[in-house]
């Protein structure tokens, strides 16, 4: 049921991914965006699921589609809860940079945390610091145990965290520390994930969407890494947010399971444009483009790559198409 699902899911991604990449590099953020989450949307129709989206594209008065609470598959098949990120690295998309994804995590009903568009505490790490360290700790507990676990000096241990000025503080104590720190202009899911992958990076800290912790959460788990956080309330609205999303108290400490659960959770990612992780799709001749993605499950631990060839891909050249229809409304 799972691989027959998470191959269904990937065709949603892919779509998004398609669609979304003819931005590349366009200056156009929201078009990028609303290309990506329409893509997305129309393909879920034909997944055998009846999954509510739990963490999406924002609440139902803001988002025209994939909001929160919003049903998606064909009503047949596993009840499920899912989360989405049509696009997650919108200006990174738009700049024509690296690591954009288009990602869906999927677990039982009940399973995934609501998790509201605010921001996160996080630290995420790799299956060998699993388990072994705690975001309450101060950073340079953390990086000491860190290096104690690794049997690594802390000069030999790689940090990476978003370049915001918010983290200012952070980054001088890291420099103090000794450690090298790879600065991520955006894009915290593949900020966590790189973690758990064959690269430099051990630990990934700082502040980011809390939404975004969800999605590492799940490819977290499927990896045997691991991810806490902590939600940042700062206004009373956040707060009335928080709560009616059912966060009792909602500055606790999250850890793996409270945001994913404990049941089997499933992960499907297709790359956007290029990065460490997934290559972005390459538009071919002959209307053709290709696509790679990846889709785990926490259940089994496998995680499989898919490269897909996609024949008579329709939609060439995205301002070409916007320039019809404003003709032809005219
Ligand atoms: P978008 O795709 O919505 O633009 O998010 C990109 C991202 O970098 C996330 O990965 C990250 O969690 C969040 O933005 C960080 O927010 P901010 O840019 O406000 O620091």
């Amino acid at each position: 049921m799972e691989s027959q699902l998470a191959l269904e899911l990937v065709r949603v991604t892919e779509e998004a991914a398609l669609r979304s990449a003819l931005w590349s590099g366009r200056g156009d953020k929201n078009s990028a965006d609303e290309a990506a989450t329409t893509g997305m949307r129309e393909q879920f129709d034909s997944v055998a699921m009846d999954g509510v989206v739990v963490i999406g594209e924002g609440e139902m008065d803001e988002a025209p589609m994939l909001y929160i609470g919003e049903r998606v598959g064909n009503g047949q098949g596993p009840q499920m809860d899912v989360a989405v990120d049509p696009l997650e690295g919108t200006e990174t998309v738009a700049n024509g940079l690296n690591n954009a994804l288009s990602v869906i995590a999927a677990a039982p009903r009940g399973q995934l945390l609501h998790a509201p568009d605010i921001y996160m505490h996080k630290l995420a790490a790799g299956p060998e610091l699993a388990g072994k360290l705690s975001l309450d700790d101060p950073i340079e507990l953390t990086l000491r145990k860190a290096s104690a676990i690794l049997g690594r000096p802390l000069s030999e241990m790689t940090v990476s965290i978003l370049d915001r000025k918010r983290h200012e503080d952070m980054i001088k104590a890291l420099r103090n520390a000794g450690v090298r720190i790879k600065l991520l202009t955006h894009g915290d899911v593949m900020g966590a994930i790189e973690t758990c992958l064959d690269s430099e990076v051990d630990l990934y800290v700082g502040s980011g969407g809390a939404p975004e912790g969800v999605l590492a959460a799940a490819a977290l788990k499927c990896l045997g890494g691991e991810i806490q956080g902590r939600l940042i309330p700062e206004t009373a609205e956040d707060y009335e947010r928080c709560t009616r999303m059912g966060l009792e108290h909602p500055e606790q400490l999250l850890q793996l399971e409270d945001m994913v659960g404990s049941e089997g959770v499933m992960f499907v990612a297709t790359g956007v444009t290029s990065g460490e992780f997934l290559r972005g799709v390459k538009y071919l001749t002959g209307q053709r483009a290709e696509t790679h993605s990846v889709m785990m499950y926490s259940g089994t631990r496998t995680v499989r790559y898919l490269r897909s060839v996609h024949h008579r891909f329709r939609h060439s050249d995205p301002v070409a198409e916007v320039r019809t229809q404003a003709v032809s409304s005219l």
